[in-house]
């Protein structure tokens, strides 16, 4: 799986619960975070590079762990491999249907929002309620840069999230791979009324279901490994990471 940074651990937390006997490859670009106010090319030419990489170290499956990379660049990466992509559907769907003021609010990158699968997910589910988007401008690069509990993030979240309770939202979408990081804060600022949706636990069910009908999953019993890459500063990345697992390393590479 590859994200453009560290958030898609968050992802990576559902699918090691759902699936405990599969080694996984965890890859954060973090150099190139965050994708988000990038253009599509780039977006595009990011999930290649990452993809051969993970390609290369033998994966059989990749989860584009990432909202920004799965609503610009799925299409092409199908295109041009053969192996299976779980992508991240926006979870819009959900929303819709739970939201009882029919107004739902979601938060998600810049790249996101404006990208045509967002778009068209947006108003095949979204019909008869009003959707809220937000741009998290600055969220990724304030959780990369190890600010995620500072005063900055505390303004930020603040800004956004209040800008969507004034509409009435009762649900809020987590359209960013990083952003279920900071929950409790969100919640805490978005109040018990509003029911926080994110994608982790359905992109577990569906890399399950794929694993099965393409008769992948792993039903020995070989050693199963869980393996995390970064391309820039492990430090952040092994904070997170220390919350799971006190054994699980961040490795640094040169990519
Ligand atoms: N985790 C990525 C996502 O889900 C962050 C995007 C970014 O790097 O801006 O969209």
């Amino acid at each position: 799986m590859f994200d453009s940074g560290i958030g898609g651990i968050t992802i990576y937390e559902e699918i090691h619960k759902l699936l405990p006997n599969e080694s996984i490859i965890y890859l954060a670009d973090s150099k190139n975070a965050p994708y988000g106010q990038k253009s599509k090319e780039e977006i595009i030419e990011f999930s290649f590079k990452n993809t051969d990489y993970l390609l290369n170290k033998g994966c059989k499956l990749i989860v584009v762990a990432c909202n920004t990379a799965s609503t610009n660049a799925v299409k092409e990466l199908r295109e041009k491999y053969d192996v299976p992509f779980i992508r991240i559907q926006p979870a819009i769907k959900p929303a819709a249907l739970k939201s009882k003021t029919k107004v739902v609010g979601i938060l998600a990158t810049e790249s996101t929002l404006s990208s045509n699968l967002y778009n068209e997910t947006s108003q095949k589910f979204a019909q008869g309620v009003l959707v809220i988007e937000q741009k998290g401008n600055g969220i990724v690069s304030l959780i990369e840069s190890g600010k995620m509990f500072s005063m900055e993030m505390d303004e930020l979240i603040e800004k956004y999230i209040l800008q969507m309770l004034q509409k009435n939202i009762d649900q809020l979408v987590l359209g960013c791979t990083h952003y279920p990081l900071l929950r409790s804060k969100i919640k805490y600022i978005a109040g018990e009324k509003v029911n926080i949706i994110d994608s982790g636990e359905a992109i577990a069910r569906q890399t399950k279901n794929i694993l099965e009908k393409e008769n992948l999953i792993n039903d020995s019993d070989s050693i199963k490994t869980q393996q995390f890459y970064i391309n820039k500063n492990s430090e952040v990345f092994q904070q997170i990471l220390n919350r799971f697992d006190k054994y699980f390393k961040a490795e640094r590479l040169n990519f």
